[in-house]
């Protein structure tokens, strides 16, 4: 069983006996077999793999799942296991922000209010602060972070570059259902009929992953992943669907490329990723 704590003052204790090159994957919980991929690809690279545990009250809305995001330390406990993490940081609320909700933020910068940012105003600046803090909590040399969280995983990698926090963000690519729906604790709120729709998501990356590999162009991309979303019938409800560059800069987009969906499948909002090569001749 890996070392578990609750405190920074135990994370210190527990910190300071860590030796070689130290992995940090942040999750919040309800772990999966995606976490577990995460896991894995910290095992392969560093010497001691740190696990933290954390449901950040920051990063949701009013009206969003804090409350009934689900909280499953004990399995979670046994995901660490199993996949070899040798430190689990698990702190309260009172822990990770002392005195209240911090007044002082990370700012994301532009992309911080485009995407999931454009529906989840907030959203970015409580990331970004709490993967800080536990960046200076852990002091790792890696931290690993799902491709799932496109925007995150770029954001974190800006912040890390900007800020020169001394760490190698490395990004490890989403792990699906044989299916294609990809994994995600909150899936787990969806009903039987839900779940099919949700697939939508995939499906719609998918036929613009094969649009790009014919050839077409960006237009002719995108057209073809909001047919294939929409050939599911009614019951989500598209938030974004949109092809850019990788590293989420605006401008025209030309060879690598990303697309990237968000949508509502009843009262759950899901966001997917992948990664398109369309030709530069276009
Ligand atoms: O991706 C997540 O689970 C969270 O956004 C993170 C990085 C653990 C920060 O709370």
């Amino acid at each position: 069983m890996p070392v578990v704590v609750h405190t920074r003052a135990e994370l210190a204790g527990a910190r300071a006996a860590l030796t070689g090159t130290v992995a940090v994957v942040m999750t919040m919980g309800a772990l999966h077999e995606g976490h577990e991929t995460l896991l894995r690809a910290a095992r392969d690279r560093a010497d001691q793999v740190i696990v933290t545990v954390f449901v950040n009250p920051l990063q949701f809305g009013p009206n969003e799942d804090f409350d009934r995001y689900p909280r499953t330390l004990d399995v979670d406990l046994e995901v660490c296991r199993r996949a070899g993490a040798d430190l689990v940081f698990a702190p309260s609320v009172a822990d990770m922000y002392p005195g209240g909700e911090p007044a002082v933020r990370v700012d994301p910068g532009p992309l911080g209010t485009d995407l999931e940012g454009l529906s989840r105003p907030g959203f970015f600046h409580g990331v970004l602060t709490v993967v800080l803090k536990l960046l200076q909590l852990t002091r790792p040399d890696l931290a690993f972070f799902g491709e799932k969280d496109y925007q995150q995983l770029t954001l974190v990698r800006r912040m890390c570059r900007d800020l020169d926090v001394p760490v190698e963000v490395v990004g490890v690519p989403t792990v699906r259902e044989p299916d294609g729906l990809a994994l995600s604790s909150r899936n787990r709120y969806l009903s039987a009929v839900e779940r099919t729709v949700a697939l939508g998501l995939s499906r719609a990356l998918r036929a613009g992953a094969e649009a790009a590999e014919a050839g077409r162009d960006a237009g002719a991309v995108l057209a073809a992943a909001h047919a294939s979303f929409g050939a599911g019938g009614p019951g989500a409800r598209l938030d974004y669907l949109v092809l850019t560059d990788p590293d989420l800069e605006p401008g025209p987009v030309r060879g690598p490329a990303r697309l990237l969906v968000a949508a509502w499948v009843g009262d759950t909002r899901l966001i997917d990723n992948a990664p398109i090569r369309l030709d530069p001749a276009h």
